[in-house]
């Protein structure tokens, strides 16, 4: 790592940093916000990983249930009458998951490349190098940026069919109506007979959820402080993180779960050259993680023109990976 750069980037952040303009504006908001596509530095993503391993945090594994369980079935799917495919993953994290149905797809000589998308540079780089390692013969073009950017690209790049995967609910973290824009969108980036493959995380006891973004080792609360050290490690911040708490929320009837951190006191934080101030019990809203019920899915996928194929669950029925067709 060449830390002169580092330094320099550090000292004098760029306005035309796209993070920085980001972070001025939410925190000049009323109430403040902060962009949760931002918790994914090399820290960011090593807590995530951290907290797919803790105890409360069910998404994953009853995701990873569904794929190392139903993974015949979800392929036989996808492959379809078996023309060649382009598998196009957004955020394909470290791809734990889609690696189920890729060595499946590999034992079966179906004809398809891989292209992973993910905001983390680090990501893409690790997919890159190991996955042909773990998965030989595996034909992988990880791709390094915003998802749309990236589709478009990937879109362009050849006319073959195209399975989308968007897993681990990362579609919770817009609001409904975002959500439902992002999903018309995978689809105006498709044609007719292309697939989404979408995880999506239900509705379910509302102490299992609370308790999900809760966990007791405070892997989540520091997920989220990370944020704002990241501010001060790239953006040349001075928070002080000891003087926010982080504060998870459920509703069960909206089934929108959001977290929040609490200014502990009345503060003022630089940020660049910026000062932001806050007042004491002032928050910062960070994240959302939306849980649906099936019928809000397929509602969803309908008015996204797919139509809803397939939907497989793990056995406590938490979690969905559901297959819609564009038509
Ligand atoms: C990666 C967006 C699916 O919302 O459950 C985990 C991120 N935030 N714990 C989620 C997250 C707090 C996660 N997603």
């Amino acid at each position: 790592m060449d830390t002169t750069i580092a330094q320099a980037e550090l000292s004098s952040p760029s306005k035309t940093n796209q993070f920085f303009d980001d972070v001025i504006n939410g925190l000049n908001a009323t109430p403040k916000y902060l962009n949760s596509k931002y918790f994914y530095d090399a820290n960011g993503d090593k807590l995530f990983q951290d907290l797919m391993n803790c105890e409360e945090y069910y998404p994953t594994n009853c995701e990873l249930e569904i794929f190392s369980e139903k993974t015949a079935d979800i392929c036989k799917a996808i492959i379809g009458n078996g023309d060649a495919f382009e598998l196009i993953e957004l955020g394909a994290g470290d791809a734990t998951k889609s690696s189920y149905l890729l060595k499946y797809l590999l034992d079966n000589e179906a004809s398809f490349t891989y292209l992973p998308i993910d905001i983390s540079s680090n990501v893409i780089s690790y997919l890159n190098i190991t996955l042909p390692v773990t998965l030989p013969g595996i034909q992988i073009k990880g791709l390094n940026g915003e998802y749309f950017d990236m589709l478009t690209r990937a879109a362009s790049a050849s006319n073959k069919r195209k399975v989308v995967m968007f897993l681990g609910s990362n579609i919770g973290n817009m609001p409904v109506h975002e959500a439902e824009q992002f999903c018309a969108e995978v689809r105006n980036h498709l044609s007719a007979g292309d697939m989404l493959l979408i995880g999506i995380d239900l509705k379910k006891n509302p102490k299992t959820v609370l308790a999900a973004y809760n966990d007791k080792e405070g892997i989540t609360k520091r997920f989220n402080l990370n944020l704002l050290e990241r501010i001060n490690r790239e953006l040349g911040g001075n928070f002080d993180a000891s003087q926010f708490e982080h504060y998870p929320t459920y509703d069960p009837e909206t089934g929108a779960c959001k977290s929040y951190l609490v200014s502990l006191a009345d503060q003022d934080v630089k940020v660049g050259g910026e000062t932001i101030s806050f007042k004491k019990d002032e928050y910062i809203f960070m994240e959302i993680s939306q849980k649906f019920t099936i019928a809000q899915t397929e509602q969803m996928a309908k008015k996204a023109k797919f139509k809803p194929l397939n939907q497989f669950y793990d056995s406590k029925k938490w979690f969905v990976d559901a297959i819609w067709l564009a038509e």
